[in-house]
């Protein structure tokens, strides 16, 4: 079976594969090592562009690196928080939440911040149809349970002639990661 970052993998190729769009804007609200930037950016090519933001800048630095090896071009970093994001940029936004499993563990997602890019992005739904919002949540750990509790609460809530909010998880492992999608809702 897939593993969950895997299977966000999948959910991302599906939408651009699938899209009506002649250019997709993508964003990494929190960029790590890379690996979801430079998955999206192979697959968009000259079709798209990826804005990735984080905190740490040996996250940003190792991330540079591995786009220059790689000749990417399409992706642009930002040593920033998420919460700076102008939403009406994007058609995809991926948060893959948590902390970088090789770096100081201490430095997590917070439900705080990370709301405030999630509520833009949210917004954003009512203007562009096209939005697609992933979000892999940690809840294995005690920062990244609180986080995703709190998610959960909040997307179960959003009114649903608006918005589909659709979870994937491994369902008998309850604290296992999983993955939340919010998209505008289809009449
Ligand atoms: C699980 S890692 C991301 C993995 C990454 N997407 C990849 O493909 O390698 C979570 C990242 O979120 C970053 N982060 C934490 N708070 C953030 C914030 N407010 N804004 C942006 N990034 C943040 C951390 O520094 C860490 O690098």
């Amino acid at each position: 079976m897939f593993k969950i970052v895997e299977f966000s993998h999948l959910i991302i190729s599906e939408y651009i594969k699938n899209s009506s769009l002649s250019y997709i804007r993508c964003l990494d609200a929190t960029c790590g090592m890379g690996n979801d930037t430079i998955f999206m950016a192979n697959l968009l090519k000259d079709n798209g562009h990826v804005d990735s933001y984080d905190i740490q800048e040996i996250a940003i630095k190792t991330t540079e690196d591995k786009l220059n090896n790689l000749s990417i071009k399409n992706v642009s970093l930002f040593h920033q928080s998420h919460e700076e994001i102008d939403a009406s940029l994007y058609d995809l936004a991926i948060f893959n939440l948590g902390y970088l499993p090789t770096c100081n563990k201490s430095i997590t997602t917070k439900k705080e911040t990370t709301m405030i890019a999630l509520e833009k992005l949210i917004n954003e739904i009512d203007n562009n149809e096209n939005l697609l919002i992933i979000i892999c949540l940690y809840p294995g750990h005690t920062e990244g349970k609180i986080e995703s509790d709190f998610i959960d609460d909040y997307v179960y809530n959003l009114n649903s002639k608006k918005y589909l909010v659709t979870k994937y998880l491994n369902y008998n492992r309850p604290s296992s990661p999983y993955i939340i999608t919010i998209s505008k809702t289809k009449m």
